[in-house]
């Protein structure tokens, strides 16, 4: 099944490096970021969850747990975490869900129902505290993800589930934001004073200080 955005994220129980997770209730309130990779002990997989698990106090500020999950064993997930941490300086400190029967990869569409292997492809779901999938990105095995990216969607994501406001390309926090269009000119003044109007569709406001 294809999850589209404003899918509600399917939940699954399933063991992961710190005992087994029930899904929606692990995520409770929290924003969650899943994100599979395709094998345990592979390079360039070992880099992504490195710099995930370095990125925490980004994700705790930004209230956002983190999954990750490949068809390995805890076993193994448990010996890599110690290539990781002596490779890459930090160890994951989220959990890592051993899907060895594949149950969350097919749940998600990780794994191409025609391909012959088991590696899961470089998803990300990013869910809000409502369980609704806000962003889905897949990149291929040999693409190693950019996680400023990601941190830098989820700011978009969560300043505009706030603001009547949408962001522009290559937007990044404190950059003057889009006033959507669903706002009048009228609620614009008293919501957003001394906004610009380049053109009556795309109207440009400072970011908000509540982010
Ligand atoms: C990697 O993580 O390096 C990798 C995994 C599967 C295929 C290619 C690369």
């Amino acid at each position: 099944m294809t999850l589209r955005l404003g899918d509600t994220a399917p939940d699954f129980t399933q063991d992961s490096t710190q005992g087994p997770i029930s899904f929606h209730d692990w995520l409770g309130q929290s924003w969650g970021l899943l994100f599979s990779h395709p094998a345990d002990f592979t390079p360039v997989c070992t880099t992504e969850l490195g710099r995930a698990a370095s990125l925490k106090p980004e994700f705790d500020k930004r209230n956002v747990k983190v999954i990750g999950l490949s068809v390995d064993s805890n076993e193994d997930h448990v010996a890599w975490s110690k290539d990781i941490a002596e490779t890459q300086g930090t160890a994951p400190n989220f959990p890592m869900l051993a899907d060895k029967d594949r149950k969350v990869a097919q749940l998600y569409d990780m794994i191409h129902p025609e391909d012959a292997g088991t590696a899961t492809v470089r998803s990300v779901f990013v869910i809000g505290p409502d369980k609704k999938i806000k962003l889905t990105l897949t990149y291929p095995a040999s693409t190693g993800r950019n996680f400023d990216e990601i941190l830098r969607v989820i700011d978009s994501l969560q300043l505009t589930a706030h603001h009547k406001l949408a962001t522009p390309a290559d937007w990044k926090p404190g950059d003057d934001c889009v006033i959507t269009p669903a706002v009048s000119n009228e609620e614009a003044a008293k919501t957003f004073p001394g906004y610009r109007e380049v053109k009556p569709y795309l109207r440009l406001t400072k970011a908000p200080a509540n982010g």
